[in-house]
């Protein structure tokens, strides 16, 4: 079984407050400005502490309008200028899904700043003028900037839905982590993400291939929920399925 990156990668202090961040955050699209300057200090600082392996995170300015793609059934992206790059190094292992992990983490930090925060793959590459090293890939950009918008309600698939058994027969910290991995953002709101619990460990997997960035966020988001219970997170042989494997009963 091979450990994951992520163990021991965020302080307790900064794992608290991601988790108080979880239910602040919601895809904001309508933005007052950017973030000032001294936001922007702090998120070039957090964009390099959240650098998983084979993950680098760029932070940017280009018009709102150069950069955006226009989607239908969601707003257009407006108001700020500034944005992060979350770049993966294709041939790290894991990357794609250590820059879903680093992202959001980004995300958090910014939203425990005040700012709102969008994730988004429907992007124009020439808006993006980052210099890329061989190998390297923009996998999606964030936006940052002062929230116009409170966001709506948040849309969810009902925990059943996720869980594989019943989670209200699980342990306190593996229900709390499978309700954390439901509020995550995802690419269309697909919440791709499927949990199960036996044997001391609780076990993520995406029903959707090519959802990289969704697993990663969900994984990050799944260490939140588990809270203070010590625990170590593995990726199944040979396969990107992360377990969280509780050590209580071990
Ligand atoms: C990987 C990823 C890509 C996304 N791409 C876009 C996008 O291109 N445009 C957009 O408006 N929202 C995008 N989103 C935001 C999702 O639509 C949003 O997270 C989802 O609808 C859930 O809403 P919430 O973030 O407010 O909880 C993306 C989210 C993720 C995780």
């Amino acid at each position: 079984m091979e450990l994951c990156a992520l163990n021991g990668f965020f302080s307790p202090a900064q794992r608290q407050r991601f988790l108080l961040a979880v239910p602040r955050r919601r895809s904001v699209r309508q933005y007052r400005g950017a973030p000032d300057a001294g936001q922007i200090g702090a998120l070039h600082y957090a964009a390099v502490r959240s650098a998983l392996p084979g993950v680098r995170i760029v932070i940017g300015e280009t018009p709102a309008d150069q950069l955006y793609r226009k989607l239908p059934f969601v707003g257009a992206i407006q108001g700020t200028s500034r944005y992060a790059a979350v770049i993966a190094d294709e041939n790290v292992p894991h990357a794609a899904i250590h820059a879903g992990i680093s992202g959001e983490a980004l995300i958090l930090e910014a939203v425990a700043m005040g700012l709102g925060t969008c994730w988004v793959a429907a992007f124009k590459r020439s808006g993006a003028d980052i210099p890329l090293q061989p190998g390297e890939k923009i996998k999606a950009v964030i936006a940052l900037g002062v929230p116009n918008e409170q966001g709506g309600p948040r849309k969810r698939k009902k925990l059943s839905e996720i869980c594989g058994t019943d989670p209200a027969g699980w342990p306190l910290w593996a229900y709390n982590a499978a309700e954390c991995v439901r509020c995550a953002p995802s690419a269309v709101n697909l919440q791709p993400w499927r949990l199960s619990y036996a044997w001391h460990a609780l076990v993520l997997s995406t029903a959707r291939a090519g959802a990289d960035l969704d697993m990663g966020i969900a994984m990050l988001h799944m260490l939140l929920g588990a809270g203070d219970e010590p625990f170590i997170m593995c990726w199944e042989e040979g396969k990107e399925i992360a377990s969280l494997v509780a050590e209580d009963g071990i």
